[in-house]
């Protein structure tokens, strides 16, 4: 089954979920950046994101390479601002064409207060196959044996 983990990541969380399902399933790695790339930190950082969910923002991306048709298994991930997908995973949506009946997996990285963000995640995604959800509290802060059981775990779903 060839696939591809699509991930943005602000602080790291997701990247090290993409990085551990890269390694459980042999898939293909890319990584949504935002054109902005100032750094921000503190109260700065949820204001910016915030207002971008608020406003429906959807930023400028970085150009990404990635041919989703090419793939048998899409995995998407983003962290959750303010109960909603970070709107640059929004943004690589609604930029790159995913073929309808596309077999997805969706994850979440957040930090106890998911709200509806997968709900969000998939309604986005009507019309494609979505053959799991799986969210991540605050993976940076677990230990590396949890972290990758729980990630061995979902894997093991996905290719059941
Ligand atoms: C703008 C912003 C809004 C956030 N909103 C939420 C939230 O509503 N609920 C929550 O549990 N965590 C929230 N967080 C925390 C992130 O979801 C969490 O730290 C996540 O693991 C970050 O993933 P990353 O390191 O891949 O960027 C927010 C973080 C930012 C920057």
């Amino acid at each position: 089954m060839k696939t591809a983990v699509i991930y943005y990541s602000l602080d790291g969380n997701c990247r090290l979920v993409a990085q551990m399902l890269r390694e459980e399933l042999g898939a293909d790695l890319f990584s949504i950046e935002t054109l902005d790339s100032k750094k921000r930190k503190g109260l700065s950082k949820f204001v910016w994101g915030g207002r971008m969910v608020f406003t429906h923002k959807e930023p400028p991306l970085k150009p990404l390479t990635v041919d989703p048709a090419s793939y048998d298994l899409l995995i998407l991930g983003a962290p959750v601002w303010a109960g909603s997908p970070a709107p640059p995973m929004m943004s690589f949506l609604a930029q790159e064409a995913i073929p309808a009946k596309k077999r997805l997996a969706l994850f979440c990285c957040h930090m106890g207060g998911m709200g509806k963000a997968l709900e969000t995640f998939k309604s986005r995604l009507a019309g494609n196959e979505i053959v799991s959800t799986k969210d991540f509290i605050s993976p940076e802060k677990q230990t590396a044996e949890n972290l990758q059981a729980a990630v061995k775990e979902w894997t093991l779903a996905l290719k059941g």
